[in-house]
């Protein structure tokens, strides 16, 4: 996780690529500098159709581009990051998110929202917050929460620079937010402490307080989460370290988020009889007198593509995690396709083994399964992929269980050109006990992540290997035995790259079951869902 961030700011940097449309914060200075001068420059009509043209050629390119999911939530177009401030309102579940609506790169955050009555079809509703011009929020709205205080929906965010906490409002049912004339409610860090960071707050109520915790960290020390507690939201008093990070723990490198110095988007929540708090590394633990001890750690995901996970609590008491998925391929790449950045799919996390985490994806999504097939007790010899002819797709749900044997590894092989010049395997190796995505041939195109994507991942005894799996365009998103993820991305360029098939290596293996089917797109065009 720490190393997707690193990239996300290596793909900040050397901006090149497409042509960058006018940002709305560029507009508002240009506005306000227009109107001091006693001018009203409004932009020629040959101007705005120019643009009209331009923004329909870029919506026909996204419809049709084969790497761009069909049914993961993601933006209209350009460029999105962290999920914010998820939360089920009102019958609905409302997604907002980082957005740069100004082209696929992250600059000028922006608060983009989408809206849901069943986790799956999504309606775009209006940017919720922009960066207002001279305000603390000028360079950024970044990460942060929803709460519903009093009945009135509320955002607490970190404003940039420096990394201020924020408050914003709506009284008409989240369609428009005001931000709070006193913010910043939070303006720095607690006296003395020179922190790596102070941002994402997380709030939540106990009885008639509310409590903050927020990202940050010690330059040499750890990561760390700060505690505060406010009656109102507006006047906060820091309380004290809700949990920190370990010395030892800590990474070689620069940047304090990689090296584990700064934790981001914290996710603090009860679940059954604990708490759990996730910010780069997931664990549960116990909650006591505002102090929380892990008693367990892990991974929210054993891939590089999946980042800074909120959550929320539903209905049905279901606690559901959504995680940024990022791109693994060029930023010229992604500036050129006109979208970069897709919302993980919702994952129900409960307790499951000695008190891990464990992650299955939301029942909500089978709604849109199509054509199913079924294959049942299957011999895999070893050294050869075993094509699966009647399949083809790159739009699939998959859960296959097998049976590993004797085998050293054992797996699907998805993306596959009928050559398999292209092509991706999923691969448990029982040799080195981990789960993987193995990406060396998964494109042609020399823009994109190769090199095995995974982690540590075991079977106990004669337990059997349960994949679940979804394809859909450029992600793949694996559910392994209720108790790992792996999340990769992938940019296969052949069309023909739609095969499926099964392999062991070292000895045989049997696959049991396996169901596939086709999923169907969450709206026709991809542009409006
Ligand atoms: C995590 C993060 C957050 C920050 C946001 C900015 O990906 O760096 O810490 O609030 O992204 O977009």
């Amino acid at each position: 996780m720490t190393a997707s961030r690193l990239r996300v700011k290596e793909v900040a940097k050397g901006l090149k690529g497409v042509q960058r449309m006018a940002s709305r914060r560029d507009f508002l200075t240009l506005s306000a500098a227009t109107l001091l001068g006693g001018r009203i420059a409004l932009p020629s009509s040959t101007s705005i159709r120019a643009e009209q043209i331009k923004k329909e050629a870029l919506r026909k390119k996204l419809a049709t581009d084969p790497q761009r999911p069909r049914y993961h939530l993601m933006p209209p177009a350009n460029w999105m990051n962290d999920p914010n401030g998820p939360i089920f309102w009102k019958g609905q579940y409302h997604m907002f998110y980082q957005h740069n609506p100004n082209g696929a790169f992250p600059e000028s955050m922006h608060w983009g929202h989408a809206v849901s009555p069943d986790l799956v079809h999504w309606k775009h509703l209006s940017i919720a917050l922009s960066p207002t011009p001279g305000g603390p929020d000028k360079d950024g709205c970044w990460s942060g929460c929803a709460v519903v205080d009093r009945a009135i929906p509320t955002i607490v965010y970190t404003g940039v620079f420096p990394q201020v906490q924020c408050l914003a409002r709506s009284d008409d049912g989240m369609m428009n937010w005001r931000k709070d004339p006193g913010n910043p409610v939070i303006a720095a860090p607690p006296q003395g402490m020179e922190t790596t960071g102070f941002r994402d707050p997380c709030v939540w109520r106990e009885r008639d307080e509310w409590f903050l915790a927020i990202g940050s960290g010690i330059k040499g020390e750890s990561g760390m989460v700060l505690l505060y507690r406010s009656r109102d939201l507006i006047y906060w008093d820091y309380l004290h370290l809700l949990c920190k990070g370990r010395k030892d723990e800590l990474l070689p490198g620069n940047d304090p988020v990689s090296t584990g110095e700064m934790w981001e988007c914290p996710d603090f929540f009860p679940l059954a009889d604990k708490h759990a708090l996730i910010v780069s590394t997931l664990g549960a633990g116990r909650y006591v007198n505002q102090y929380f001890h892990p008693e367990i750690q892990g991974k929210a995901d054993l891939g590089d593509s999946y980042y800074a996970p909120r959550s929320m609590l539903d209905e049905k008491g279901r606690r559901i995690l959504w995680g940024w998925l990022r791109e693994g391929r060029s930023e010229a790449a992604q500036r050129a396709a006109g979208w970069a950045g897709v919302m993980s799919l919702p994952r129900v996390l409960t307790l499951g083994h000695e008190g891990a985490l464990s992650m299955a994806p939301a029942s909500e999504i089978e709604v849109l399964r199509g054509r199913h097939q079924r294959f049942e007790g299957l011999p895999i010899l070893p050294s050869s992929i075993s094509p699966l002819k009647s399949v083809r797709g790159d739009s699939l749900e998959i859960q296959a269980e097998f049976e590993p044997g004797a085998c050293q590894a054992v797996g699907l092989t998805v993306r596959s050109t009928p050559d398999g010049k292209e092509q991706t395997s999923i691969t448990y190796n029982r040799t080195s006990g981990n789960l993987l995505v193995e990406r060396e041939r998964s494109s042609l195109s020399p823009d994109v992540e190769r090199g095995s994507s995974g982690g540590p991942f075991a079977l106990a005894g004669d337990e059997t290997l349960k994949l679940h799996v979804f394809l859909d365009a450029s992600v793949i998103e694996i559910f392994a035995n209720d108790r790992a993820c792996l999340t990769s991305r992938v940019y296969p360029l052949r069309p023909d790259s739609l095969g499926l098939g099964m392999f062991a290596r070292g000895d045989k293996a049997r696959l049991k079951t396996l169901n596939v089917w086709e999923m169907r797109p969450i709206s026709p065009n991809r542009l409006t869902a």
